[in-house]
């Protein structure tokens, strides 16, 4: 038995950390993955080494949590940098996730995305859907607490409930600038709380992002990419003004925004990446090189999470 499984990195475009509040974010898939191989094994292993609690802390949770059939040995190959704001824990658990439902002959993409939603939200004490219904679905995606047209699934923790919808992303060519400090989505989420419950401006500002998600939403359907680059720069000061952002993630904003219709720190921030849009890709990547940054030019991938293997099941 042998099962593959690979699915795409996430930048989101808009609402990281106030959708933790219940406020609109829209995200895209990214053409860079992770693949993973699951085969039966006489005790669980990943990449050769046994399971350790530090380093393999989503797929622990997720064979102790989500599997009880025989020890697996999983490989992984990733073009996707961890801790970078791209979604790499997001993809993993993904693909973790639609392996281990391949294996007991459920193929429903809606629950293995519920899966690593769970494995993401344990591990890292809270999280929402956003990232691994994105990774899961590819394409983009609208992740909302009111319930929309193009609704895919719905996901609870607690008293809330994320709808997440389908969106159909306009044709446009992102560069991604990687700080190569790491972005740790649990301090910086627990940062913005703290700042959220103790500040009437936060929660104003939290708010401010859900408008502008909703008015980029707008500007999405109309594939007005100038209009997204504007609320692309809105949005980062914003984060900036909730202290996720730093002095690395800020230089390569400026940076590329010379050459960019608007640029923003992507995912948890406080390190990780930034995403620009742009039409001059080439400059924008040298700009970021100049300054240190690592520059992937990327494209939105309209493939999601995908399972390939053996049919034979395991229950
Ligand atoms: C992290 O990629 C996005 C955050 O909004 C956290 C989450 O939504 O789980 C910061």
């Amino acid at each position: 038995m042998m099962i593959e499984a690979s699915s795409p990195a996430k930048a989101i475009l808009f609402g990281e950390h106030s959708v933790v509040y219940g406020e609109p974010a829209i995200a895209v898939a990214l053409d860079r993955r992770i693949s993973i191989k699951v085969t039966q094994s006489s005790e669980s292993r990943v990449d050769g080494g046994r399971l350790s609690m530090r380093r393999h802390r989503y797929v622990r949770w997720a064979l102790g949590n989500l599997w009880d059939g025989p020890p697996l040995d999983i490989r992984t190959r990733s073009y996707i940098p961890s801790a970078s704001g791209l979604g790499s824990s997001a993809a993993l658990s993904c693909s973790v996730a639609a392996a281990l439902r391949r294996l007991k002959g459920d193929n429903i993409i809606e629950h293995a995305a519920g899966d690593a939603f769970d494995i993401e939200y344990n591990v890292q004490g809270g999280a929402s859907p956003t990232d691994t219904s994105c990774s899961s679905h590819g394409g983009g995606v609208l992740v909302d607490i009111n319930k929309g047209e193009d609704h895919l699934w719905s996901l609870s923790k607690g008293e809330r409930t994320w709808h997440v919808h389908d969106i159909e992303p306009p044709e446009m060519t992102i560069v991604v600038g990687y700080t190569r400090k790491p972005s740790v989505t649990p301090i910086q989420v627990k940062k913005v709380r703290g700042f959220y419950d103790r500040s009437g401006f936060a929660r104003e500002t939290v708010k401010e992002m859900g408008v502008l998600a909703m008015d980029a939403l707008k500007a999405i359907k109309n594939g007005d990419i100038v209009r997204i680059g504007e609320l692309m720069n809105k949005n980062h000061s914003l984060l900036s003004i909730l202290g996720v952002s730093c002095r690395e993630l800020q230089s390569l904003v400026d940076a590329s925004s010379p050459h960019s219709y608007g640029s923003k720190l992507t995912g948890a921030g406080g390190g990780g990446s930034m995403i620009a849009l742009t039409d001059e890709p080439d400059k924008v990547a040298e700009s970021i090189k100049k300054r240190g940054g690592v520059p992937y030019i990327v494209n939105v991938s309209m493939v999601g999470t995908e399972t390939h293997g053996s049919e034979m099941t395991i229950s």
